[in-house]
């Protein structure tokens, strides 16, 4: 906790730019509490020599006043590559904050909550991938990022919702097998010829919405525009207009400026879209994801203040993720 996180016409005056941002997403009266955070930990980063990488799931006070680099987990991925702070602060999810680490082994990864996990991650284990190996002998396994760091260093390669058909097919082979999550699975087979082998792993926060309440909305809504994450179960993503990852989600609405728009996922999305446009209205049926929820202004900070909790992954492990991370990235696009 801060020491006097007390909300003072100075601090009013040195975090104005940083609320004219969220603005139309966050109440005069909540802000009063954010201010103080948002001063501590920009001053804290500079002391640090440290960045904050944001996913597109973290509160708009994160991800618009305290964030150095924001996006997909594609985005984050390269953009930890690029960096050259000797501290990295994870907001997101803890294999997101592996996935910097690999990237950075001589840098301090920190996340600010440990327990942030994923239950795409916690669906697979690095055994059940070599039993898949020995069911399927000499099909490559292609590994959503969503997953620990032992799942990736049995992997061949890593993919993101964003890269996964290229990813797949950058491999030239017949079948792949494709882990976690089977929604996603089912999604790419529609977009190649490869034949996919899937696993039975869901996102907790995706596979909640149905078709039926898409249909609803549009009943309610004339000209709606529904725009959905490819962990939505199938007919979902049958009931969208367009299907991305979160950073494809974001310029769908940025470059084409729909009137409405319902985006299927995490609750924040919208808010951190909305904060930047003006001339889109914003339907919002969100489930929240309680993992991207337990970060905060307030462990943010203390992360910084203690530079704790590392993120550390045993060498031998880091290493062979690390070649399915940069294989992925190598790719490029
Ligand atoms: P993106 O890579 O599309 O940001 O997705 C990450 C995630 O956790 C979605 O639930
Ligand atoms: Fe994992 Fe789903 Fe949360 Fe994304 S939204 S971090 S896939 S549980």
């Amino acid at each position: 906790m801060l020491a006097s996180p007390e909300y003072t016409v100075e601090l009013a005056a040195t975090t104005a730019a940083a609320y004219e941002r969220v603005k139309s997403v966050i109440p005069a009266i909540e802000w009063a509490v954010h201010a103080p955070y948002v001063a501590a930990i920009n001053d804290l980063k500079k002391q640090r020599n440290a960045v904050v990488l944001a996913h597109n799931y973290q509160t708009p006070e994160i991800y618009h006043c305290v964030a150095d680099i924001s996006g997909d987990s594609l985005a984050l991925a390269r953009r930890a590559a690029e960096t050259d702070a000797e501290v990295i602060v994870l907001a997101g999810v803890h294999f997101m904050a592996e996935t910097a680490k690999l990237l950075n082994p001589g840098k301090i990864v920190l996340i600010p909550d440990e327990r942030a996990g994923c239950s795409l991650a916690e669906s697979i284990t690095a055994e059940n991938v070599r039993e898949l190996r020995q069911q399927h002998p000499g099909v490559p396994v292609v590994t959503y990022v969503n997953t620990s760091a032992e799942v990736k260093a049995e992997s061949d390669i890593c993919c993101t919702s964003g890269n996964a058909v290229a990813v797949i097919e950058s491999l030239g082979t017949e079948k792949v097998i494709f882990i976690p999550d089977e929604y996603l699975a089912a999604y790419v087979a529609q977009q190649t010829d490869v034949e996919i082998i899937p696993w039975q792993g869901h996102c907790e926060v995706h596979e909640r919405f149905t078709a039926e309440e898409l249909e609803q909305y549009r009943e309610n809504y004339d000209q709606l525009t529904i725009i959905a994450h490819p962990e939505c179960p199938p007919d979902v993503l049958k009931a969208a207009d367009f299907v991305g990852s979160t950073a494809q989600m974001q310029n769908y609405v940025q470059s084409r400026r729909p009137r409405r728009v319902l985006m299927v996922t995490e609750c924040s999305m919208s808010d951190n879209v909305a904060a930047d446009i003006s001339d889109v209205e914003f339907i919002r049926p969100c489930n929240l994801c309680p993992h991207m929820k337990r970060i905060t202004l307030a462990n943010i900070y203390q992360a910084l203040e203690t530079l704790e909790p590392r993120v550390e992954i045993d060498a031998a492990i880091a290493a062979r993720a690390r070649r399915s991370v940069e294989r992925m990235l190598a790719l490029g696009g």
